[in-house]
């Protein structure tokens, strides 16, 4: 797509936003193109996942208010926090803002988000639901000087950051599924996909990406194989750009003290937050299963399940969960 046809189709956003009728004519002057061309535009829009009506002579109405997320403000946001050293940019349309960090895009604090994804990516290869405007999808590059074998606590410690960034917006009781799943009431809410290169003797370049599922329509949510909600539901209301900016002020501080004091500096603010401890857990490790009940995390952030040969640390795996009532 070019970044004419971006320029547009993000005007065209801004005016349907507040989620009032607007008739083709108006916005085909507004654009300085014909009602066809905008018509043209709408059906890529619906393509990309943002649900409207359109009816005869009203015009077109989106079925959510929305308010894109605004790049300048968001630097002057965090500039404001004391993030004057990171680097915001916001794309409307990418393939995956994992991806766009790679090789020659990163850069040490970065924050990279997208409005729409068309190759958003899950863990273990799987897709992530990616419709436009209707979620918050970002990554951020951090390097450091860690060894490799010392970071397998940090998924915990970003979904931390972000359960953290929700406490200081109003949102409680969220809580994290080890390894990097956002929950709330055993439902999914978001997810953390951490993506590392670089030399394993020297500098290490992370990419942590997130998405989090704020206002998704059923539509798109259609594609979606587990169960899952919308933070606008869990309350109170608030918008993609202020939880975009609460969940990088504190996703700094978070990677600071991981660097500094390991992933030890962690464990009792996971315990407050962890959906397995004292579940039925079930973990499939290479066609193999384990089962046994949650016992918390080690100092490394490896999952501690109790078994019946004793208590096992679990460094990777899926893990499901049945909750013991
Ligand atoms: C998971 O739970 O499976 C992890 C989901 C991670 C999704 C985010 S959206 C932003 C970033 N870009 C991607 O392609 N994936 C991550």
């Amino acid at each position: 797509m070019t970044e004419h046809r971006d320029q547009q189709l993000r005007q065209l956003i801004s005016l349907l936003q507040d989620g009032e009728f607007h008739s083709g004519q108006k916005l085909a002057n507004e654009l300085s193109v014909s009602r066809a061309y905008i018509w043209k535009l709408m059906q890529q829009l619906e393509e990309l996942g943002l649900e409207f009506e359109s009816v005869t002579r009203k015009g077109y109405r989106l079925l959510k208010p929305l308010q894109l997320i605004d790049a300048k403000s968001l630097s002057k946001s965090m500039t404001q926090r004391g993030l004057s050293d990171w680097k915001c940019e916001i794309l409307l349309l990418t393939d995956s803002t994992n991806e766009q960090l790679k090789g020659e895009g990163f850069r040490h604090k970065k924050l990279l988000a997208a409005e729409h994804q068309s190759a958003g990516r899950g863990r273990r290869g799987r897709q992530w639901v990616s419709p436009l405007a209707s979620n918050l999808y970002w990554s951020v590059g951090w390097q450091t000087q860690m060894p490799v074998q010392q970071l397998g606590g940090l998924s915990l410690v970003v979904g931390l950051a972000i359960i953290n960034a929700l406490g200081n917006l109003g949102v409680k009781g969220v809580q994290l599924k080890w390894p990097n799943d956002i929950r709330y009431q055993g439902k999914k809410l978001g997810g953390i996909l951490i993506e590392l290169s670089g030399d394993v003797a020297g500098a290490l370049q992370v990419i942590i990406g997130v998405g989090l599922n704020m206002q998704m329509g059923a539509t798109a949510a259609q594609q979606i194989d587990q169960q899952w909600m919308n933070l606008n539901e869990v309350g109170p209301e608030i918008s993609r750009q202020q939880l975009l900016t609460e969940a990088t002020i504190e996703l700094s501080r978070a990677l600071e003290l991981f660097e500094q004091q390991g992933f030890e500096a962690f464990r009792d603010a996971w315990q407050e937050v962890d959906e397995c401890y004292g579940q039925k857990v079930t973990i499939l490790q290479q066609n193999q299963e384990l089962k046994g009940i949650g016992a918390g995390v080690d100092s490394t952030g490896a999952l501690l399940l109790q078994t019946g040969k004793g208590i096992v640390p679990i460094y990777a795996g899926e893990v499901s969960l049945r909750f013991r009532h």
